[in-house]
């Protein structure tokens, strides 16, 4: 493995820059290297000016994705050895609005995850203890419980980047993981709002989300099941 890696980083400030740019820099690095270390490596040592955002090194908070090499990742889950080390490009998450160098603005994002109520529902009486939930109740949700809000689904939906108000896989998955829910109480409001028009029927099942997403979860699917419910509920089956 090569020792130093060189890395084409997306850069851009608005105040005073006039358009974006690539910048290039050659890192130092080490056989468990990964891209945010790099990254992280380059602010310490050569451009204090570089913004990102990070927090768990761990791949749990989603705060790290980025498009790395053409593809969406999570730079702390992306071992450089696993690249071409001599050519890696990094830019930040594309069609969300962009605030400096890779940091984007995920209010679009965190919007349209709010419409959805993303909490559990309950109009009986109010939950004075747990309710327990079997095997396979809990099974019911396991995959789409993995989402860490990262927005790689997101960006990579073509009707988000044509359709603004779409909902996007994000926001439809977690959606579906209520739907699913066996504590939960709130199906009807919820497929009211998933099957309006900012909803599951502007999804063309093109499985670009799925394929981004690096906790593999497999959102068209999501979509694809409420648009099931919503068609059993009309016709009175579900
Ligand atoms: S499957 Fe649907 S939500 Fe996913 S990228 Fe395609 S259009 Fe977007
Ligand atoms: S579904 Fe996957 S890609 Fe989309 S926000 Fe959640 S973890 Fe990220
Ligand atoms: S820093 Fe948290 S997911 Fe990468």
């Amino acid at each position: 493995m090569a020792e130093t890696a060189t890395l084409h980083i997306f850069r851009f400030d608005p105040e005073k820059d006039k358009s974006p740019y690539f910048k290039t820099y050659d890192v130092a690095i080490t056989a468990k290297m990964n891209v945010l270390e790099a990254l992280l490596d380059i602010v310490d040592k050569q451009d204090g000016s570089l913004s990102l955002r990070y927090a768990c090194r761990g791949a749990i908070c989603g705060s790290c994705a980025m498009y790395i090499n053409g593809s969406y990742r999570l730079a702390c889950q992306t071992m450089i050895a696993n690249l071409n080390p001599s050519d890696i490009t990094v830019g930040p998450l594309p069609h969300l609005p962009n605030i400096k160098d890779l940091v984007v603005d995920m209010t679009p994002f965190f919007e349209k995850y709010e419409r959805i109520v993303p909490y559990l529902i309950r109009n009986s009486a109010p939950l004075e203890k747990e309710i327990p939930q079997n095997l396979k109740q809990r099974k019911a949700i396991d995959e789409m419980i993995d989402c860490i809000l990262c927005g790689c689904c997101y960006s990579s939906c073509p009707m988000v980047w044509t359709h603004r108000n779409f909902l996007g896989p994000a926001a439809l998955t977690k959606a579906n993981r209520f739907v699913q829910d066996s504590r939960d109480e709130g199906l009807d409001q919820r497929l009211s709002i998933v099957a309006g028009e900012d909803g599951i029927w502007r999804c063309h099942t093109i499985f670009n989300c799925a394929d981004a997403c690096p906790k593999k979860i497999n959102t068209t699917a999501s979509i694809q099941d409420l648009k099931r419910k919503t068609i059993a509920r009309r016709l009175h089956l579900a």
